[in-house]
């Protein structure tokens, strides 16, 4: 069976000292409701990885990621962050490919094919992130962005790499702007998602992938999200970020 998630995307927001209370409450209030195949993962900005990291602990199935990280191994990069920093302070998955980082800073999927295999080098589970912008969802041609996203960036796996990773289907449109996918939008991509990995790899390998959906998850429509058949779990941004929005979500898992 596979695993389900609820991630929060923390983005660049908060003090250390409130992203500290937020952990701890999140840690207090979801505790109980992480069972079985389910994960919490807390992706926050990098100068809190070590602290937070502390913080969750281990032996819980909540855990701790990272929103990005660069595509070499070390070197000159100024103000860059490798996998190998982000394990070296026992971070465990790491987003990849947000519309924000294709938007703002250019990432193409050829660069994210390089970053998703760098991370898994050292053992980071990538959080791969697809979506169509508005206007492609107007003229129709969202299937064969998000299609094409996914080969870019990960055809090149082997399916046992594939495995070991999360994808995350976002919307750009339904990011941030308090317009939620329907349950049968989010639905219909997570099945074209799935069905073009089956194509390229197998059914069996493509039952096997998480694929969350993420763009404006609330508490108010977690519960009709997760409830499709393909969709494993949420990416959840501005809901993530107070404590009790974001516990209701975990429980609509
Ligand atoms: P949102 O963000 O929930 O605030 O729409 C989701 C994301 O960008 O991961």
């Amino acid at each position: 069976m596979r695993k389900k998630i609820v991630a929060g995307n923390w983005k660049m927001n908060k003090t250390l000292e409130e992203a500290n209370i937020l952990a701890t409450e999140v840690k207090g209030m979801v505790a109980d409701e992480v069972k079985g195949n389910v994960e919490v993962i807390l992706c926050v900005p990098f100068p809190y990885l070590a602290q937070l990291t502390k913080l969750i602990g281990t032996g819980t199935r909540i855990s701790v990621a990272a929103q990005n990280c660069s595509q070499h191994e070390s070197g000159a990069y100024t103000g860059e962050v490798s996998a190998s920093m982000l394990t070296s302070v026992g971070v465990k998955s790491v987003i990849l490919g947000h519309s924000e980082r294709r938007q703002y800073f250019g990432e193409d999927g050829q660069l994210l094919a390089k970053k998703i295999d760098i991370a898994q080098k050292h053992g980071l589970t990538p959080i791969f992130c697809c979506g169509e912008p508005l206007e492609v969802r107007e003229s129709n041609g969202h299937e064969d962005l998000v299609k094409r996203q996914v080969e870019e960036a990960l055809f090149h796996l082997s399916a046992a790499q594939l495995q070991k990773l999360v994808i995350a289907y976002e919307p750009v449109w339904a990011i941030g702007t308090g317009k939620t996918a329907s349950a049968q939008q989010a639905q219909d991509m997570h099945a074209v998602i799935r069905k073009h990995l089956a194509s390229k790899y197998s059914q069996a390998v493509a039952d096997e992938i998480t694929i969350l959906y993420g763009g404006s998850v609330t508490a108010a429509n977690a519960k009709e999200l997760f409830a499709c058949p393909d969709v494993d779990g949420g990416l959840v941004g501005g809901a993530s970020l107070k404590s009790r929005d974001f516990t209701e979500i975990v429980k609509s898992i």
